[in-house]
């Protein structure tokens, strides 16, 4: 099999677990040199040493500090000199009604979804026009495209990245740096066990026309072809896996018979 990012050096912000830990076991697989950064280090430390190929290293990082984002892109670069590839998945769920949201809620929800992956892009981006260029997948989400119950902080954040996304491309596109974007629909995570309730569950499995959550592999083989040299010409595009949600409106089975 064809080792689509051979050597390349990939960070996968929360790849301790989740989304993040398929996307860092997918990219092993695929021949790069993964760093698997997580603000739970020995979560981390124990996937990177379970992935193939035995490259792969562990930085502790949380995100939504600006120092400590330095601080492990100095750790990667005394590793490897170079950043090639970003998977700029770190996220904390959110499900709590708008009326009850806090404003200690919305600057945790925000700062670790929005302003963690702004500092992440930026740092990352800033080696990758040294280096010659580069690829970049944020994270967004569904909940940022539609106006779900309890999303207010997380849906918004989410809608920020997407949009952070297009400047991303429009500017680095001159550096050589791939910007897109993955929107995942439901995918069943221990995030997803967090922030879905049955009720919650019961309406996805209802709007999704493949009525069945998505797995973690789902999203992890579109950000190996993102950031692989066959997406070359995909720029600031935002790539839903979502089993059909965003382009569903009326749906219903052609046997259910007659209306009443
Ligand atoms: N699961 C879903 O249904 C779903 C849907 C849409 C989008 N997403 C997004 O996908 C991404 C991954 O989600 P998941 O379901 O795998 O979640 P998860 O909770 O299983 O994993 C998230 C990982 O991020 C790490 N993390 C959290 N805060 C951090 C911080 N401040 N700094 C560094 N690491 C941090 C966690 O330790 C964890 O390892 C998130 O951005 C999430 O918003 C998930």
């Amino acid at each position: 099999m064809t080792q689509r990012l051979l050597d390349k050096v990939a960070l996968v912000t929360g790849g301790a677990r989740g989304i993040g830990l398929s996307v860092a076991r997918a990219f092993a697989r695929e021949g790069a040199r993964v760093v698997i950064a997580d603000i739970n280090h020995a979560e981390a430390e124990t996937a990177a040493a379970g992935l193939e190929g035995g490259r792969a290293m562990a930085v502790a990082v949380d995100v939504a500090d600006a120092g400590s984002v330095q601080a492990m892109i100095d750790a990667i670069l005394a590793a490897h000199g170079r950043v090639d590839i970003l998977m700029n998945n770190a996220g904390v769920g959110g499900n709590t009604p708008f009326l009850e949201t806090s404003l200690a809620d919305w600057n945790r929800i925000v700062g670790i979804n929005l302003t963690g992956a702004f500092l992440v892009a930026q740092a990352c981006a800033r080696e990758m026009v040294k280096s010659g260029g580069g690829k970049i997948v944020n994270i967004a989400s569904l909940s940022g495209q539609r106006g779900g119950n309890g999303r207010a902080a997380y849906g918004s954040a989410k809608a920020g990245l997407e949009l952070l996304t297009k400047v991303m491309a429009v500017e680095l596109a001159e550096h050589d740096i791939n910007v897109n974007n993955i929107a995942p629909g439901a995918i069943e995570t221990e995030m997803a066990k967090f922030a879905h309730d049955q009720a919650t569950r019961a309406a996805y499995n209802y709007l999704i026309p493949m009525t069945r959550y998505g797995t973690p592999d789902e999203i992890a083989d579109a950000a190996v072809f993102l950031c692989s040299d066959e997406s070359r010409y995909v720029h600031g595009h935002t790539l839903n896996v979502d089993g059909g949600f965003r382009a569903a409106g009326l749906m219903f089975k052609r046997d259910a018979g007659p209306a009443a």
